[in-house]
């Protein structure tokens, strides 16, 4: 069972028990207790918390997820990945065990032809919490497992925690019996690799405070509610179901493995390092794609540096297998087609992500390439001296001239069998940083992490936020940064971050873009690039100071672009309206699960399993240019949630909301949703709205796309326009088109199928000369060809398998190639007779692809395959001539 089909099981079992399918969250979220997103319950932690309340009381989802802690056993075990797929079903306050507990088994243990996962029930077995005589007893007595298959265990294995302070809760884990080969007898608390994790069903039902370690820490008392929190891992559910060893070797790992292999020459089940190597690669690339898709880049800090530390990895671990050219790019080309299915935005982000795997590369070997050479020569020098630690100030210069991650001499130096005086180097670490702080023109790069936020936020309290107010406000100039550190200044040119007292900026939230304007002063202007709030209550801008220079403490004025704050209101309150009008259309299942909209554009992400019909479309689109003609009333109400809840406002998922929320109306009850944007005052104010585009975002959730405003009146121009021009070109009215085109479409059809026949008749006309003559190798003739440039696989199979038949029963075996559009294909024939001299159609395919690049297979007496490097031709024929000359002696 492929990965995508896992994945799909999981959400429609649970979508059909009532669970609302939300996508993933991105990997990174503002949680400053979190790097990236590590377990799937993430996203919902404000509403186990009762911080927030959940748009649906079930939820499911198939989480993206990044751990990192353990990035040194990544290959080394069977079950380490640094990026993994976490399927959950989650309760806020809804069913608690007595529903979870059969719930899973029953999807677990349910055939395969019923949409289940089709396991024995005899190889299951049950983990509890030490004094959990509920969920033993639900398994015992509801489910039926016997009492010797179901083990209780401590806090350590049986109470799960986000490993800070939040929500926790007993556990029930499921495993899976993989059979006496994999290990001793006694269930999972005797061995974990033979009896492995496959399901954990959290009971989350306390609050946990600061501790250590993983049953270290106080219970500070009950959550508001019971709560179910469950986590399937996809891959390791892949791994048993595709029979493979580990996770590594899944589907969607796999290619990409098998692509660092043809990268680098490694093969692969070998000797264990290779082994390794390839894993870390394959694993490592797939993860990178994810974070850069997420916004994250190569940097010297936080999330930055992870990334970067893994493409390192990656890079050097290639060439130690053997790669000498540059081959991130294709890494990332194997990465995004492995996962692009699933993850769309890896397709749509495609060159991003490849130009970050590669410039990241380029920097890095230049850097590899002189560091190496100088690292060498320290090792050389401190075995000579029969020491076996490297100084720290060699590490230190290593890390600081030539860029070298500590993490990376520590690798090499233990390849060398030494070690490294860490202590030492981190001395010189602090020291440098306190001089880099007192220099802070010399950092140049390096993200800012949330520690300047909260310096600025401490030193100068909240922002006073008017975006609703007005567009433009006095305001007084209180901290600048330059590359993430505070400066006094920011000169002409220059780009930075600055703080005011008080904005009339949108920061960006609730999918709605940053708004855009200047911040002007005396002699000075300065463009807006970005408004986020980094930590709440803090407005951050993102500047580039176009005049004069922007000083802290200066008198300014903040300035929003009149013309793009109306398109902003205009988009937004577009994205209300397409929302109502889903709803109307579809019913309320079609519930927003994500939305992003800037001037003239709106995107709206929803629940829902099938692509819409046109009419739906259409519909849709109707709906909501009839909601701008009726000039409905915009409002906008404060209230409390509850208030809100009991009004019918729509909270939606991956949105948190405080005591206080604010709700805007459409129309009345029509559109009534919690929503912190800039609105219109009047629908008809959104001015006209077409729908661009609908598709699918992941399993059960759809995106709808829409231009409003001037851009919608030109997008529908340019579709006008475009009529205009096929009419003209095919001199028939714009209504006659769709019979016109059908006509010449059905007319080339035919005349394709024609040429293909001519083509055909041709080649088999020029059989003799294009099959030309057999060699004798041994009792074996073999016919090895090119066919002409152009003829395509299904016509050389054709060629060959009647260059075969003509043998008759003489002992033959034929290999035809041809070019068509830079590909190469190539077929492989035997006959019987050729066969029993011990050649085979298979291996004789296989003594050529190598010199095509190719990949391919079949039976003993045809084989087909594909190539990518026609300049190897001649040589993939000789290659098949040598084979037969060499197995029959002749
Ligand atoms: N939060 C639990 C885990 O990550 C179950 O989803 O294992």
């Amino acid at each position: 069972m492929d990965s995508a089909e896992i994945r799909q099981r999981f959400l429609t079992f649970f979508a059909e028990r009532g669970h609302l399918v939300v996508p993933s969250a991105p990997l990174v979220v503002d949680d400053p207790t979190l790097l990236f997103v590590n377990a799937g319950m993430v996203p919902f932690k404000p509403y186990f918390l009762g911080e927030a309340v959940p748009p649906s009381p079930r939820a499911t989802s198939v989480q993206k997820c990044v751990r990192t802690l353990d990035i040194d056993e990544v290959g080394k075990t069977t079950r380490h990945a640094s990026f993994f797929q976490m399927c959950g079903n989650f309760s806020f306050g809804d069913y608690f065990k007595e529903q979870a507990i059969p719930l899973a088994w029953e999807l677990l243990t349910r055939p395969v032809a019923d949409g289940g996962f089709g396991f024995p029930e005899a190889r299951l077995w049950p983990t509890v919490y030490e004094d959990d005589d509920e969920a033993a007893d639900l398994w015992q007595r509801v489910i039926g497992v016997p009492a010797e298959r179901i083990q209780r265990r401590g806090k350590a294995d049986n109470f799960w925690s986000m490993g800070v302070p939040g929500p926790c809760g007993p556990c029930s884990e499921i495993y899976y019996d993989r059979g006496a080969e994999h290990g001793r007898d006694g269930g999972p608390v005797a061995d974990e690799d033979r009896y492995l994790e496959v399901w954990n069903l959290v009971f989350m039902q306390f609050e946990r405070g600061a501790g250590t370690g993983k049953d270290d820490y106080p219970i500070y008392g009950e959550l508001p509610a019971k709560n179910i929190d469950t986590g399937m891992g996809l891959e390791r559910m892949a791994t048993l179901l595709q029979g493979v060893d580990n996770l590594y070797e899944i589907d969607t790992t796999r290619v990409i493995l098998d692509r660092a292999m043809e990268l680098s020459g490694a093969r692969y089940g070998v000797d264990r390092r290779a082994d390794v190597g390839l894993r870390v690669v394959a694993d490592h690339s797939r993860t990178c794609a994810f974070l850069v898709a997420d916004g994250v880049l190569p940097g010297n800090e936080g999330r930055g540096y992870v990334l970067r530390r893994l493409m390192r990895r990656v890079i050097r671990t290639m060439r130690l297998l053997g790669a000498t050219e540059p081959t991130m790019g294709e890494l990332a080309a194997a990465a995004i087609a492995a996962m692009g299915p699933q993850y769309p935005e890896l397709v749509t982000d495609a060159a991003r992500i490849t130009a970050a795997y590669q410039n990241e590369e380029q920097a890095f070997l230049a850097t590899l390439r002189t560091g190496t050479a100088i690292f060498d020569t320290a090792v050389t020098e401190v075995k000579r001296s029969g020491a076996t630690v490297l100084p720290g100030d060699k590490a230190f210069a290593l890390h600081d001239t030539y860029g070298f991650p500590i993490d990376l001499t520590l690798e090499m130096a233990a390849e060398q069998g030494i070690s490294v005086d860490e202590a030492g180097f981190r001395q010189l670490m602090t020291e440098q940083r306190s001089r880099a702080k007192a220099d802070s023109q010399a950092r140049k790069a390096g993200l800012a992490d949330t520690t300047v936020y909260r310096d600025v936020l401490d030193a100068h309290g909240t922002t006073d936020w008017l975006a609703y107010e007005g567009l433009e406000t006095d305001a007084s100039v209180v901290a600048l940064l330059s590359a993430g550190q505070p400066v006094p200044a920011l000169g002409a040119g220059e780009i930075g971050t600055a703080f005011l007292d008080r904005t009339t900026f949108y920061a960006e939230s609730g999918g709605q873009h940053a708004d855009a304007g200047t911040i002007v002063g005396d002699g000075v202007t300065v463009e807006v690039l970005d408004v986020q709030r980094p930590v709440r209550g803090l407005v951050a801008h993102q500047v580039r100071v176009t005049r004069g220079e922007l000083v802290v403490g200066q008198q300014v004025q903040a300035k929003v672009d009149a013309r793009w704050r109306h398109g902003a209101r205009q988009a937004h309150s577009g994205t209300h309206v397409v929302h109502a009008a889903l709803r109307e259309v579809l019913g309320p299942q079609a519930l927003q699960a994500g939305s992003f909209n800037r001037p003239g554009y709106l995107r709206l992400d929803f629940s829902w399993t099938s692509a819409l019909s046109k009419t739906s479309r259409g519909d849709i689109e109707h709906v909501s240019n009839r909601a701008v003609r009726d000039d409905l009333p915009v409002s906008v109400a404060y209230m409390s949630l509850q208030q809100a809840q009991d009004f019918g406002a729509l909270a939606l998922f991956g949105e948190t909301y405080g005591e206080t929320v604010r709700v805007v109306e459409i129309g009345g009850p029509w559109s009534r949703e919690l929503c912190g944007g800039t609105h219109v005052s009047a629908s008809s104010q959104i001015g006209p709205l077409a729908v661009t585009a609908e598709s699918s975002v992941g399993s059960g959730v759809r995106r709808i796309e829409a231009v409003v405003g001037l851009p919608a009146y030109e997008y529908l121009a340019r579709e006008r326009d475009l009529v205009g021009q096929l009419s003209d070109l095919l001199k028939v009215p714009p209504a006659e088109l769709p019979g016109r085109i059908e006509g010449m479409m059905s007319r080339l059809r035919d005349a394709e199928r024609e040429v293909t026949r001519l083509r055909q008749d041709a080649l088999a006309a020029d059989f003799a000369s294009i099959v030309g003559e057999g060699v004798r190798a041994g009792k074996v003739t073999v016919w090895a060809f090119t066919a002409p440039a152009g003829t395509d696989g299904g016509t050389v199979r054709d060629l060959v398998l009647r260059a075969r038949g003509e043998a008759g029963a003489e002992p033959a075996a034929v290999l035809g190639a041809a070019v068509s559009d830079g590909k190469v294909a190539l077929v492989a024939a035997v006959n019987p007779g050729a066969r029993d001299a011990g050649i085979t159609a298979r291996e004789l395919l296989a003594a050529a692809l190598p010199a095509v690049a190719g990949r391919g297979g079949g039976k003993d007496d045809v084989a087909q395959g594909g190539g990518t490097d026609p300049a190897g031709v001649a040589a993939a024929l000789r290659a098949a001539v040598d084979l037969v000359t060499e197995r029959t002696g002749g």
